[in-house]
């Protein structure tokens, strides 16, 4: 699924490169609201092919700095390389973006692309595998609106990996998730860095859940970029 771009420059996990290689790129980044320094001269590098798991307090910069990454806001000061135009970055944040009345089948229904799918038939195949590893096969006839927190959450993750993305963004993804299907949700994004090269940006509080997972931490502070490097050092 990558285009010739991707090629050579998979680097696997954990691995910070130059500034060349890499698909995302902060220098010295700050962001202020007001008198709120959200983010403080924060250097990050993100290769393609990494799962990248940012934690950190409430209030720490978590999603300033996916918003930063996606390209919602421009920092205040500093340098910002993001991916080309031609990457395609899913992106999952609190507002789930889902529609209430629709069932959660025809929510995700609404994510096929005949460009990005040889068939009809390939994407129900992908929303089907997904599903069955998600554990919701049996609950897709509901209204988004009937659907639990978990359902909802659950949902949203599948729709946003069905759009084939080559970068996936998620803020506090297992907020409504018990640690069993915050594994589940880890092993599908897992399979989908394997299989397709996937970069994985997971914003969590919750450090503990994500050092068990394999991948790069990096702690924030306040704002400030603490830690970076891979969970059995932190
Ligand atoms: N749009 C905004 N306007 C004003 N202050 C904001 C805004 N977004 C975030 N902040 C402030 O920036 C700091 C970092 O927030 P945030 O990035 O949401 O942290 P986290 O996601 O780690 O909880 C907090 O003090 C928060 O109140
Ligand atoms: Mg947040």
């Amino acid at each position: 699924m990558f285009n010739s771009t991707f090629h050579g420059t998979m680097t696997g996990h954990g691995q910070s490169s130059n500034r060349l290689n890499s698909l995302f790129y902060l220098e010295n980044v700050t962001v202020d609201f007001g008198s709120v320094k959200a983010l403080r001269n924060v250097q990050l590098t993100i290769d393609p092919g990494e799962i990248v798991f940012v934690t950190g307090a409430s209030g720490a910069g978590k999603t300033t700095l996916l918003r930063v990454l996606s390209g919602d806001i421009e920092p205040t000061s500093g340098q910002v390389k993001l991916p080309q135009k031609n990457v395609f970055i899913s992106r999952v944040f609190q507002d789930l973006r889902l529609i209430g009345r629709l069932s959660c089948e025809e929510n995700l229904k609404l994510a096929f692309d005949p460009a990005l799918y040889n068939s009809k038939g390939e994407f129900l195949q992908d929303m089907n595998e997904l599903c069955r590893i998600m554990g919701i096969q049996n609950r897709l006839s509901l209204t988004v609106n009937e659907a639990n927190g978990g359902l909802k959450q659950k949902v949203a993750i599948i729709r946003a990996l069905l759009a084939r993305p080559q970068v996936f963004v998620a803020d506090e993804p297992t907020s409504s998730l018990d640690a069993d299907n915050a594994r589940k949700l880890y092993e599908v994004l897992n399979l989908y860095n394997v299989k397709k090269g996937l970069t994985v940006v997971w914003a969590s509080h919750n450090r503990e859940l994500v050092k068990k997972f394999t991948g790069r931490i990096i702690h924030l502070d306040s704002g400030k970029l603490v830690y970076s490097g891979h969970a059995c050092f932190i």
